[in-house]
């Protein structure tokens, strides 16, 4: 198992992050004195700024930021996917909202199994049997309907002049075109819009998406969930062998959850909680490693890795058996989030010598029974902030296409765990509380992220990266309050990452002292500096102490701050 979940570990991280990591950038970020959006694409934080400028606040601007990445960034900004959000007014209020995709109706536990009961490659990644109920166009309709301030024709009209008039393709983005065109042809059986070998500089028209974003402003979210855009879209997965119905379409809901909601220090860290593992995650972590002065061990020094990977592996095991839809499972939230089971995960932890990860199960709860991805995060001038990621899981999804509506379709289906014990695409491995189910929620990585400091809002963070996003998330905000960094130093430093199986610690190449990582060895542990060139693409923003804000965007790609 640990060497097959190594392989597929590899090869997907290879595939999807099949870049080199460019030289640190500066150091300190983009810096506004009112409100900023900090996303993948100078666009989309462009637009979701204008929208601020003109007297809305975040929520009207992460309306028009995700919609502006579905256009400039079909990679993971998407009409076909699904996301988290996580927010807090300038009143203080926080909430959460799921827009996650579901299974449809006609899913069932065993459907990636073949008669002998084993994974049958692909199914669950490519094509129309990997695609989950898209969430996405629910979560902007429902994050408009509870907090926007001005129309949608006025937030979504300059989104469709940007789809009519096109938008410029980066190094970053013809290189991932060119890899996929002939993928995508073979998955659509005929050319889409994305075959063509767009080159670095081209424009890209998308006039389909323009009059598929033009209806819903006219017709309302009913426009994708049942109404003609939504039967293209279902007509389409069916002649391509999808079990989606427009019912499944009709039935979908984004829904209003608590977040996960824990200190740190003089921290307050609101995150999001299941179907998205992230929050309990990154709480269980946080907390496992609150006792030790990390910040006196240095950043990415031996100690610290050692201390944080030593976290990481009991919250990943903890993630894999008892994290999956809320909806469907009763999880032991209250006991996984305390600080005393925190307190005794550590209890087998020594610095002597790495504990095995196959000596390491989940916790035990008396009474419990039992890649693509992008971020943003945007501050209004109203004090409102918030943090969304967004997916169709894989670069692309299911690499399926909708020519006539314009966007790709998700395969988050492989986020489910397909069979016990067999790992998914990001070397995941689940049980039960995650399997498949009709009309279920699939477990999810996603973390964005909110930090208050001494009451204060502080910081949203957030990251892609599949498993690696709690990781990179943990990093980036022990960055800045263990080792004083700014915003956008704190995203530039080199980054490692740990989950329980494959039991290696994955550290960003050429970034970490050759002798922090033979100690590592020394003491048990597997540093593998092949597994990723990159690791998870951050993109923050901090409120620094006179009040302004400073934008942390992600040199690891085209991540922009625009703000003022
Ligand atoms: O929800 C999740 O955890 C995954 N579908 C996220 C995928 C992702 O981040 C891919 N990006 N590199």
């Amino acid at each position: 198992m640990k060497k097959l979940s190594l392989l597929l570990l590899l090869f997907i991280v290879f595939i999807s992050c099949k870049k080199e990591v460019p030289p640190q950038s500066q150091e300190i970020g983009v810096i506004a004195k009112k409100a900023m959006v900090v996303s993948a694409r100078e666009e989309a934080s462009k637009i979701g700024t204008m929208i601020m400028a003109q007297g809305g606040n975040a929520f009207d601007a992460m309306v028009a930021t995700e919609m502006a990445l579905a256009v400039t960034y079909p990679f993971a900004g998407n009409l076909g996917g699904g996301g988290f959000m996580v927010y807090r007014t300038g009143m203080g209020d926080i909430g959460a909202l799921d827009y996650r995709e579901k299974a449809p109706a006609g899913a069932s536990r065993d459907m990636y199994l073949d008669a002998k009961g084993e994974v049958i490659p692909n199914l669950s990644t490519e094509g129309a049997m990997a695609v989950g109920v898209p969430g996405t166009i629910a979560g902007i309709f429902a994050v408009h309907e509870k907090f926007g301030s001005l129309s949608l024709e006025k937030i979504l009209r300059p989104v469709v002049e940007l789809a009519n008039k096109g938008y410029v393709v980066t190094a970053n983005q013809a290189q991932g075109f060119e890899r996929l065109a002939e993928t995508f042809t073979r998955v659509n059986g005929d050319s889409i819009l994305y075959s063509t070998a767009f080159a670095k500089g081209d424009t890209v028209k998308n006039k389909a998406l323009a009059q598929t974003l033009d209806r819903i402003i006219a017709n309302g979210k009913q426009e994708f969930y049942g109404g003609q855009t939504g039967q293209k879209m279902v007509d389409y997965l069916q002649s391509k062998g999808g079990i989606m119905t427009v019912e499944d379409l009709k039935d979908y809901e984004a829904k209003w959850r608590d977040p996960v909601v824990f200190n740190y220090d003089n921290l307050r860290i609101i995150s999001m909680s299941p179907p998205s593992s992230g929050g309990v995650c990154l709480a269980q972590i946080m907390q496992m490693i609150e006792p030790y002065q990390i910040e006196q061990y240095g950043h990415n020094s031996e100690k610290a890795i050692q201390l944080i990977t030593e976290a990481e592996r009991r919250a990943y095991a903890d993630r894999s058996f008892y994290l999956g839809d809320p909806d469907f499972n009763d999880i032991p939230l209250d006991t996984l989030l305390s600080d005393g089971y925190a307190k005794n995960r550590m209890d087998s932890f020594s610095w002597e010598m790495a504990t095995a990860s196959d000596a390491v199960s989940h916790g035990d709860i008396p009474g419990y029974e039992s890649l693509e991805t992008t971020h943003y995060s945007i501050v209004d001038q109203f004090g409102n902030a918030i943090a969304v990621t967004t997916t169709l899981n894989g670069a692309y999804g299911s690499k399926l296409y909708v020519e006539e509506l314009g966007f790709f379709l998700n395969n988050e289906m492989d986020d489910f765990s397909s069979k016990p014990g067999v790992p998914n695409m990001f070397g995941l491995l689940g049980a039960k509380a995650n399997e498949i189910a009709p009309g279920k929620r699939m477990l999810s990585s996603m973390t964005p992220t909110l930090v208050e400091k001494d009451g204060e809002f502080w910081m949203s963070v957030g990251t892609p990266g599949g498993s690696t996003i709690i990781t990179s998330v943990l990093q980036t905000i022990l960055n800045v309050h263990e080792f004083d960094m700014g915003m956008q130093e704190a995203v530039n430093a080199p980054r490692f990452h740990h989950q329980w199986y494959p039991d290696i610690i994955m550290f960003e190449p050429n970034s970490f002292d050759p002798a922090i990582l033979d100690g590592l060895r020394q003491k048990g542990y597997d540093p593998n500096e092949k597994a990723s060139k990159i690791l998870g693409k951050v993109d923050g923003i901090l409120v620094l102490p006179d009040g302004s804000l400073e934008g942390g965007a992600d040199r690891r790609g085209d991540d922009t701050a625009v703000g003022f």
